[in-house]
């Protein structure tokens, strides 16, 4: 059985994931508005892989004896400016998500609730990853600048590449 300690801060972490995937699939909409398809694609496959961390908890506080709450979701912004400050936008989120992760986890061991403290492992390296890939694509993004002729390539390549490899083994 859950302390309700526990099964706040999983709740919380539930709404956080739930609004990730929700401020990607605003992303991905807007990429596609502005003719960056590949950009688009790599935005959706984001987003659902957040869906998937969010039902992930779900499902575990459930299993647990708790009650998962479905929350409700704020609107997220329509216009991302540029390629730049998307992925500027995305890294920050990231960054946040991790320091939540990472209270949870503090929260865990302070509970003595070493079950969930095991389970969120597999989040604390999923953020390790994706903060890590989100500095790369902010990283090459800096090297193109306005570069029309990388831009391109880069809208072309990034659909390769998936914001996890961890994502794989869910
Ligand atoms: Fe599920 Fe990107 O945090």
């Amino acid at each position: 059985m859950l302390k309700k300690e526990i099964e706040t801060a999983l709740n919380k972490q539930i709404l956080i994931e739930a609004q990730s995937s929700q401020i990607y699939l605003a992303m991905a909409s807007w990429a596609e508005t502005q003719g960056l398809g590949g950009t688009a694609q790599f935005l959706y496959k984001h987003s659902d892989e957040e869906r998937v961390h969010m039902l992930k908890l779900v499902q575990y506080v459930n299993e647990r004896g708790g009650k998962a709450l479905i929350p409700a979701l704020t609107k997220p912004d329509e216009d991302y400016q540029s390629l730049n400050f998307l992925f500027q936008t995305l890294l920050d989120h990231e960054v946040m998500v991790s320091n939540e992760i990472n209270h949870l986890v503090e929260i865990c061991l302070d509970q003595k609730d070493y079950t969930t403290h095991n389970f969120m492992q597999w989040y604390v390296a999923e953020q390790i990853e994706e903060e890590a890939l989100a500095r790369t694509i902010m990283d090459k993004l800096r090297m193109i600048g306005s570069d029309k002729g990388g831009l391109y390539l880069f809208d072309r390549d990034i659909e390769q590449i998936s914001m996890a490899s961890s994502n794989e083994q869910q």
